[in-house]
């Protein structure tokens, strides 16, 4: 194997690009990742991991000690440095409008392109409406020096925030959207470390890897909102939404994951990725085929207000001048993302009912802060429960679920507690002389 075959550009270094970079390199690539935000490669180069993901700083340390991973701003650099070059630029929402906005994409791939002379794979990763791949590809062939010898496949990035260093090194499974024999093999050569490790590969067009991830994510995003529906039916039956979700994940072709009621989901992820899927198929001509996903993301904005008017009943039918301890405020726990998150969403609306909110949570303080000004923010749990009218578990961090009630009941104004992810135990509370509420819980 020549040099080149072993040398790997990552560009887009936000979180899925500086998880796959700092990955590949500790499988033994040279690698090199870009940004056009200078500030965040500079951190990068010095260290730092510009988000909380556990394992990434320790992996991106020795990945710098070994000298196999360098960063810079230059995608000229890029072009010449390696063979095999993974897009991984963020796909977020267009303002306005569900669509995807692929602005970032376009302009790396393009920039990335007029620098090719040779022949070499680009392999998308980033999340983009079905179609996209074919249409970058003649983009890239029209910009090119090396013209078509340029090929583009798609392999699409499962990993979730929180495991993410595990996620890139033992996928559940790896996509391969390729135009021919030679991308493949290329690609089976970069990923054999991982597919050694018996990870399974589905070698497909690239159509059809575009698809699997934004059907994946509508799927997760269903399960959810699934079990949040029968949330509400059980609170206009007095059944119990806990025990139902329990009895239904015994079932092993349900299964117990992503079956878990509450505040439903929120993230960089799954609400832009469901819209943009809406927004996609009804250009296609199919909207009607997944207009249900207008439904799922319903019932999950449904889950957030429900939770507003359950603490207002909690408190007693008026929110004014009510003191709230809210517990979280990431989207879910062993992250700083607060981006689309249900925590901040839910203590931002109870502060516009009139209540005085304190937030808490163990990492996400500083994104907090910065985006919702207007909130009170504490140093501990127990910081912000003393006093409190009600206590609100908004994102389910282990610390949390740690807490003894005993003890926090003897720091708050009255012992009321409403689960917004179903995390606590009711019993526990209750005999610690707490009320608990949770939505779809008599
Ligand atoms: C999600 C997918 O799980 C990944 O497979 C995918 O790669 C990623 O999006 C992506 O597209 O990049 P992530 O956004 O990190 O990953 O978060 P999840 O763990 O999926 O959680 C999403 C939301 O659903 C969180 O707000 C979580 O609290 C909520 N959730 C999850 C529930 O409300 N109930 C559950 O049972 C599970």
């Amino acid at each position: 194997v020549d040099g080149a075959a072993h040398r790997l550009t990552v560009i887009g270094t936000g979180y899925l690009g500086a998880t796959h970079a700092v990955c590949m390199a500790a499988l033994g690539y040279q690698v090199l990742g870009v940004d056009v935000d200078a500030n965040k490669i500079e951190r990068l180069a010095a260290g730092e991991v510009p988000f909380f993901e556990p394992g990434l700083p320790e992996l991106l340390a020795k990945a710098l000690d070994s000298g196999r991973l360098r960063f810079t701003t230059s995608l000229a650099e890029a072009a010449d440095f390696g063979d095999v070059h993974f897009l991984c630029v963020g796909t977020p929402q267009r303002a306005g409008s569900y669509a995807a906005d692929l602005r970032h994409v376009e302009a790396a791939l393009i920039t990335l392109a007029r620098g090719l002379h040779r022949r070499a794979l680009v392999v998308g990763k980033s999340t983009v409406p079905v179609g996209t791949a074919a249409r970058l590809t003649d983009l890239m062939h029209a910009v090119s020096p090396a013209g078509d010898a340029v090929e583009l496949a798609w392999n699409p990035e499962f990993l979730r925030e929180g495991f993410a260093v595990d996620d890139t090194m033992r996928p559940d499974r790896l996509v391969f959207g390729v135009s021919s024999r030679w991308a493949e093999r290329r690609l089976r050569e970069v990923f054999a470390p991982v597919v050694d490790q018996g990870c399974p590969v589905l070698v497909t067009d690239p159509q059809t890897a575009e698809l699997v991830k934004v059907a994946a994510n509508g799927f997760l995003a269903t399960k959810i909102s699934y079990i949040n529906a029968m949330a509400e039916v059980c609170e206009a039956s007095g059944a119990d939404v806990h025990d139902l979700a329990t009895a239904l994940g015994l079932d092993e072709r349900i299964g117990s994951r992503f079956l878990r009621p509450g505040l439903g989901f929120g993230g960089g992820c799954l609400p832009k990725d469901i819209r943009a899927f809406m927004h996609r198929a009804e250009e296609l001509g199919v909207g009607r085929a997944v207009a249900f996903l207008g439904e799922v993301d319903g019932i999950n904005q449904r889950s957030r207000e429900r939770m507003v008017d359950l603490v207002r009943d909690l408190a007693g039918g008026d929110l004014r001048g009510v003191r709230v301890a809210a517990l979280g405020a990431a989207f879910k726990p062993n992250s700083d993302d607060i981006r689309d998150a249900p925590a901040l969403d839910v203590a931002s609306a109870l502060h516009r009912a009139g209540a005085r909110v304190w937030v808490f949570d163990p990492v996400a303080m500083a994104n907090a802060r910065r985006a919702y000004p207007a909130l009170e923010y504490g140093d501990s749990a127990f910081d912000v429960a003393t006093g409190a009218d009600v206590v609100v578990l908004l994102t389910e961090w282990s610390q949390f679920r740690e807490i003894d009630p005993a003890a926090l009941r003897t720091v708050v104004a009255r012992p009321r507690i409403a689960d917004g992810r179903h995390a606590l135990d009711p019993a526990r509370w209750q005999a610690a002389g707490w009320e608990y509420r949770a939505l779809g819980r008599p």
